[in-house]
């Protein structure tokens, strides 16, 4: 049976029957992409407001990471982990000073994996690790997301997408975001041995806590001996305005992880560890075929150096300040949360869908990410005429965009990528 859906304005352009039915049918397919631009298979161009999903912060097709690609590529891309490449040890090393704001070395050691995912994974193990036996639980936080392997699923705080795959790893508990005397309560058991969190929630729609919620948890983690885990998967690398989100908030994580941005568009993910953390692990206890390989480790070195060099934090405040103003002006618009290049335009009702698929047909990537919120999160290379532009389309189609969500595209799609649907995040 076909699964070809009448949303998909393209849907004949591409066979996708030999795909499992785990995504929704996608409103256009894209061939190529330079900078800010994607191009679908009629060459029709769009301009990129979402990167991915804050992936290709660097644009797309990058020159200097898809040289830095192709020439390893040439030179050599794998070896496997029962011997060593150059090249993870310095992007190991690159990864600890950003860790500790860019100038000095925070003294951490890195694990590499291929997703964000995997680099949670790698933090909950290292964690249980490092804790022992009889201090085995996490606490983590409603409308969180960690990824979708089954304990990352766990802790990811969203029932609805636990419910098909029970029962889920033990061990995994979950407290109101943002609330300080939950969190309090549940590390009382005094057998948990890890808080993951989210310093903004980005799937769960770009929700940013209080500016004591990252030291109140701090101090409560080390109050109650159990480790800081810090998922900077979607904030990190530059993406709201620091090398990573908690730096604004003046907290140390024990433990932190990224991935998204770190390839630009190469599958690579970290997992960050302060050196006495990370000293829980012997060899044998955690390893990836693919992980820390020289091809992904010349996509990182490459990303990071460009990333530097183009000083992507000081970039994401300013573009974000100029996308912010425009956005606060334009019709429907509540207000503007987030940080950096972060950000969720608050809409006056459930028209989140229907301002996305409008901004679409004008050739304009947003994402509904709640039912009113669309999170937008350009490349953090993004030029002032670009921002320009996406308001302008964003303006016109607020100004004629129902209040009703269009038949065509409901809130609630099976979403794409990593991303839970828009009406999934409630606990
Ligand atoms: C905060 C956060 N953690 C983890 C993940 C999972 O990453 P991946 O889809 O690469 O496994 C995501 C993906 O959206 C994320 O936003």
């Amino acid at each position: 049976m076909s699964r070809t859906s009448a949303r998909s304005r393209d849907a004949g352009a591409v066979d996708r029957r030999a795909l499992m039915p785990t995504y929704a049918d996608p409103p256009v397919t894209f061939a190529r992409g330079a900078g800010s631009r994607l191009y679908d298979t009629a060459g029709r161009p769009y301009l990129d407001f979402i990167s991915g999903i804050a992936v290709t912060s660097l644009g797309h097709s990058h020159p200097v990471v898809a040289e830095a690609v192709a020439a390893q590529a040439r030179t050599l891309s794998h070896v496997s982990n029962l011997y060593g490449n150059t090249l993870g040890p310095q992007v190991a090393a690159t990864l600890d000073r950003l860790v500790g704001g860019g100038s000095d070395r925070a003294g951490g050691q890195v694990f590499f994996a291929n997703s964000g995912a995997e680099a949670n994974e790698c933090a909950l193990k290292l964690a249980r690790r490092w804790a022992g036996p009889d201090r085995f639980e996490v606490v983590a936080a409603w409308g969180s997301f960690h990824g979708r392997t089954l304990a990352t699923l766990a802790a990811t705080g969203q029932p609805t997408k636990h419910a098909p795959f029970l029962p889920l790893p033990e061990g995994f508990t979950h407290v109101p975001y943002d609330d300080l005397p939950a969190l309090e309560e549940a590390l009382g058991t005094g057998r948990v041995a890890a808080v993951i969190l989210e310093p903004i929630l980005g799937e769960g729609g770009v929700v940013v806590p209080a500016p004591d919620y990252l030291a109140g948890v701090r101090a409560l983690c080390t109050e109650h001996r159990a480790l800081l885990i810090l998922d900077e998967i979607q904030t990190g690398l530059g993406r709201t305005g620091h090398w990573f989100a908690f730096q604004a908030a003046h907290v140390e994580p024990d433990v932190v992880t990224t991935a998204k941005a770190l390839g630009n568009g190469m599958p690579v993910g970290a997992c960050w560890a302060r050196s006495d953390v990370a000293a829980a692990f012997v060899p044998g206890d955690h390893g990836s075929t693919f992980g820390g390989q020289p091809l992904a480790m010349a996509a990182a070195r490459a990303t990071l150096e460009v990333m530097e060099r183009e000083d992507v934090c000081a970039r994401a405040v300013r573009a974000g300040e100029r996308l912010t103003a425009g956005l606060t002006g334009l019709p429907l618009v509540r207000g503007v949360r987030g940080a950096g290049l972060l950000l969720a335009a608050e809409l006056d009702g459930p028209v989140a869908a229907a301002l996305a698929a409008g901004a679409l047909s004008r050739g304009l990537l947003v994402n509904a990410v709640r039912p009113d919120a669309v999170r937008i999160a350009p490349s953090l290379l993004v030029t002032d005429d670009e921002i320009d532009e996406a308001l302008a389309v964003l303006a016109g189609v607020l100004a004629t965009v129902p209040t009703e969500p269009p038949a065509a595209i409901e809130p609630g799609l099976p979403s794409r990528g990593g991303a839970p649907s828009v009406t999934e995040v409630a606990p």
